[in-house]
């Protein structure tokens, strides 16, 4: 058994110099693409059409002669096609559904989930966590990585793990009232649905015990960190993952300094290629982040394409790079005549307007060859409903002047936006319909 607190201080890595860090990388990356190319059909057949070979990895920039991978090279192998062990060895199966298609099924073995426990321990201390910590997850369980990767890292660190799971928002507010968790997990956008329903059974959310929120699994903004800490009287960090590489605990922000996440690159090298040509830029540019496991066993991922946008900069809090917070996926990029538009950047306008609530959605529909987009958000509550108007034409003038865009706003009262349990479905895309 592990001694409690064990977790608590920082791993050698996490201190140790570039140099060292950047010998590891390699020495692992060379077993990685080793790995993957012994056990996996599809990167051996990918790799010798590209005339490369794992040997040809000589240093860590050798990586970018190394084919990408994404989405549909998952879905072609669908379900079990890219496991680089037999099903033997497989202690566990999750799946993140996408919006269209089949399902990306990914695998662990008994060494996978043991790696992934301790990143998201190592992420739960970046967040200034603790073993004497009780941490509220809200994330789904079941097959979505949220909820079971964040809850063995729990367990892992010796925190008092609630496994809430995402819906059933009354009760959600109660055992946050009961049990008094010190830590919460939770998509933000669901955060903002159980701090309404804590407000709504009379709690005055900044007096619970609650210190921090590891937010992530979709993109959200510093207004909305400003809100959900100002609102809860808590520290709001971000965490992210994605299935395909582990799930959460790919990177975590530093609570320290909270300046977008720290990248475990101990186990997930980072690269940003443009999205269009997929040539490497260097660290501080804006383009697509992918990422090369290091460790993993079960499903090795070489060079995968997030379709996430972002830049990498240099450590603050540790040696390891930083992301800047996703504000953006490729795939939620809207052009609306011409202009390129994140649910995000409309979010910011938002929180810009106190009579309005952050909850949003947009629909775009297409009038003849244009496309239009809807802002549908609601009155805050306790606003009067004189204040629809104006809080409309306003949000409609800050969406023009800054964003570039004319949408039609509607303000809906309280409740009249779709609210999610999980993830947020920011956009209602009715031309594809
Ligand atoms: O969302 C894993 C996760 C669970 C991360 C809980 C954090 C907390 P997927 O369902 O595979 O995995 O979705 C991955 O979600 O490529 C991003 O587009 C988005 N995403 C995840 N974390 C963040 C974040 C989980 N902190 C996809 N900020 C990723 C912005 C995020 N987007």
């Amino acid at each position: 058994m592990t001694e409690q607190g064990t977790f608590d201080t920082l791993e050698p890595i996490e201190k140790a110099g570039i140099d060292e860090l950047r010998s590891l990388q390699l020495q692992r990356m060379k077993w990685s693409l080793e790995h993957a190319y012994t056990n996996v059909e599809s990167y051996r057949k990918k790799f010798d059409a590209a005339g490369i070979h794992p040997s040809d990895l000589r240093e860590l920039g050798d990586l970018s002669k190394f084919p990408l991978t994404d989405k549909h090279d998952m879905r072609a192998n669908y379900p079990f096609g890219m496991f680089a062990v037999p099903m033997d060895d497989i202690v566990r199966l999750h799946a993140s559904s996408g919006t269209t298609g089949k399902p990306v099924v990914v695998g662990y073995t008994r060494n996978d989930i043991d790696m992934w426990s301790r990143v998201v321990a190592r992420s739960f201390r970046a967040a200034g966590a603790s073993h004497r910590d009780k941490i509220h997850v809200a994330y789904g369980y079941g097959l979505f990585t949220g909820g079971l990767g964040v809850h063995y890292g729990g367990e892992l660190m010796g925190c008092t793990v609630i496994p809430m799971s995402g819906g059933q928002t009354e009760k959600q507010a109660q055992l946050i009232q009961d049990f008094e968790p010190d830590i919460i997990m939770v998509t933000p956008s669901y955060m903002l649905c159980i701090a309404d329903e804590l407000e709504r059974q009379g709690v005055d959310c900044r007096k619970l015990k609650l210190r921090a929120g590891i937010f992530g699994a979709e993109p959200w903004t510093d207004s909305m960190r400003a809100n959900l800490e100002q609102r809860l009287d808590i520290d709001a960090v971000d965490i992210y993952g994605l299935s395909e590489v582990i799930g959460p605990g790919v990177a975590q922000e530093c609570v320290e300094t909270k300046d977008g996440p720290t990248i475990w690159e101990d186990h997930f090298y980072p690269e940003i290629i443009d999205p269009h040509t997929g040539e490497v830029l260097p660290d501080g540019e804006e383009g697509e982040l992918v990422f090369t496991s290091l460790t993993k066993e079960a499903l090795p991922v070489i060079r995968y394409r997030t379709r996430d946008l972002t830049r990498l900069l240099p450590g603050t809090a540790r040696t390891m790079r930083r992301m800047v917070r996703i504000t953006g996926r490729s795939d939620d990029m809207l052009i609306i005549r011409g202009v390129n538009v994140f649910p995000t950047q409309v979010e910011e306008q938002i929180f810009r307007i106190p009579s309005l609530a952050p909850h949003y959605q947009i629909e775009i529909t297409r009038s003849g060859n244009l496309d239009e987009m809807t802002i549908n958000v609601e009155l805050a509550p306790g606003a009067d409903a004189t204040a629809k108007q104006p809080a409309a034409a306003e949000l409609q003038n800050h969406v023009k002047d800054l964003i570039g865009v004319s949408a039609r706003v509607n303000v809906h009262d309280e409740g009249g936006v779709a609210r999610s349990e999980g993830k947020a479905k920011r956009v209602i895309d009715k031309r594809k319909l």
